[in-house]
């Protein structure tokens, strides 16, 4: 199965790379080809698809006072396991540090960790003329893409000023901006004026996140790109307000994109204020605690997320990989919200999430694939490489079974380094059955083939979505 359509096939694989795609049979009746396979899977009545591409996750990144609790090597190895064979994370530069030490400390942390190949964006938290200067030789390292954030005052946090300096680079160089699009100083006031009022529960998180404040940065971040020529990418998309704003924009012809997440297609605020359990009270809705948060049900979000997915208002689906434990971590918020760490870790069930909206016929089969792996290709200068079955590409492949079932979470049958999964209960039509990546099979069946450093990092190049 391709973006594009579906096909019996056979797939040859010659050391690393993909050599040929052949009729079915065609492979094996050439004695030259014959003599020299030494393996060959039977995929009979199963889908074949170029490996999952996870283009927004952060291994090990310190956020609210702990740090997120995948490394790369859990965070990697619950992707393989989960049909995912590229992620591309994102490096910090925080305020009052050099965008080169962040980049370094990721490298230092990622290489030979790895049981993926990985890449990077760079996020940009601290603009000056030299970070700047930076920013500007980064696409001759491979990275072609940097992240600002309109949230997190204090900690990320980039103002209006700087935001349209970076994206003057982002003009100039064709890195994409990507953006975080929530009105941190407004939002900040509401979560305060809720603690005031004793509202504590994380269940007020996505009240003080209000939509209206997705809207605003949304269009703002727009606007802001506009005026610069930069090239817009909106992360982590949950109010159809701000899916309105991306369409208004690319109708007008303006390169925006974005993503949105598994989380935002299937929870809901209203899931989360009736979370309750034995061990943690109503502090159980703290397992859902991300930005942007999960939206109300009954406003129609989800809906308009899926519609996005098929009108292509929406281009891709990462999962925003940012787990936390509830022991010691999410546990930081007990009494106040605000300091319970942002993020959900979904890395493993992102394939398996998305096929569901094949099952119930959300999207199509082709729409699956390219959502998860070709967009994330072309958008982020690996395609070619990565992202398509083809002679001369990665094989990174993945036999995903549409009889198969998969049941997530209870007594922990996932492998993210979490006590808890948000997942939990949730009952999957589709199982991973193999895959490789590179040539290597990482995941036979049930058995995990893989070893950390066998992941390289990828030097991107510029999106194919700017030409
Ligand atoms: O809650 C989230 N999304 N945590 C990760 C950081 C970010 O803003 O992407
Ligand atoms: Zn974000
Ligand atoms: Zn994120």
């Amino acid at each position: 199965v391709s973006a594009t359509g579906r096909a019996a096939a056979d797939v040859l694989v010659d050391g690393e790379t993909i050599r040929a795609v052949l009729e079915p049979g065609a492979a094996l009746l050439g004695t030259d080809v014959a003599a020299s396979v030494d393996r060959v899977i039977d995929a009979t009545g199963r889908y074949v698809i170029p490996g999952g591409i996870d283009a927004h996750t952060h291994m090990q990144l310190p956020f609210g006072g702990t740090e997120a609790s995948d490394t790369f090597e859990t965070g990697t190895r619950a992707a393989a396991w989960g049909g995912t064979t590229s992620i591309i994370d994102f490096a910090v530069q925080t305020y009052g540090h050099r965008i080169e030490d962040g980049l370094a400390a990721w490298h230092e942390k990622a290489a030979g960790n790895c049981a993926i190949d990985y890449g990077f964006h760079q996020i940009v938290g601290d603009v000056n003329e030299a970070s700047l200067a930076t920013l500007r030789r980064l696409p001759d390292e491979g990275i072609t893409s940097f992240k600002m954030f309109m949230a997190y005052p204090g900690v990320f946090y980039s103002d209006d000023a700087q935001i349209l300096k970076a994206m003057q680079v982002s003009r100039d160089t064709g890195m994409l901006t990507m953006m975080h699009a929530e009105n941190g100083p407004a939002i900040d006031v509401l979560a305060a004026q809720l603690v005031e009022q004793g509202k504590t529960d994380p269940f007020y998180h996505g009240v003080a996140r209000a939509w209206e404040m997705e809207e605003e940065a949304t269009h703002r971040a727009i606007m802001l790109a506009k005026l610069t020529g930069a090239p817009l990418y909106i992360v982590h998309v949950s109010a159809k307000q701000a899916v309105e704003q991306l369409a208004w924009a690319r109708d007008k012809g303006q390169n925006v994109y974005g993503e949105t997440c598994p989380q935002y297609l299937y929870l809901s605020l209203e899931e989360q204020l009736g979370a309750s359990s034995e061990q943690w009270g109503h502090f159980e809705g703290a397992k859902w605690v991300c930005s942007t948060p999960l939206r109300s049900r009954e406003e129609g979000h989800q809906q308009s997320m899926w519609q996005a997915l098929r009108t292509n208002d929406l281009q891709m689906v990462s999962t925003d990989h940012c787990p936390f434990c509830m022991k010691d971590q999410k546990e930081l918020g007990l009494s106040d919200f605000r300091r319970i760490p942002n993020g959900i870790g979904s890395i493993e069930h992102r394939m398996d999430l998305m096929y569901q909206g094949v099952v119930t016929g959300e999207i199509t089969l082709e729409r699956w694939v390219e959502l998860t792996s070709t967009t994330p290709a072309r958008m982020f200068g690996l395609y070619g490489t990565k992202g398509v079955i083809q002679p001369g590409a990665d094989a990174d492949i993945v036999v995903y079974d549409p009889n198969g079932h998969t049941s997530i979470g209870l007594d922990k049958t996932h492998h993210m380094n979490m006590d808890y999964s948000a997942w939990e209960g949730y009952e999957i039509d589709g199982h991973v059955d193999t895959v490789l990546s590179r040539g290597k099979v990482i995941v036979d069946g049930d058995q995990y083939l893989g070893a950390k450093g066998d992941g390289r990092f990828l030097k991107r190049g510029l999106s194919q979505y700017l030409i």
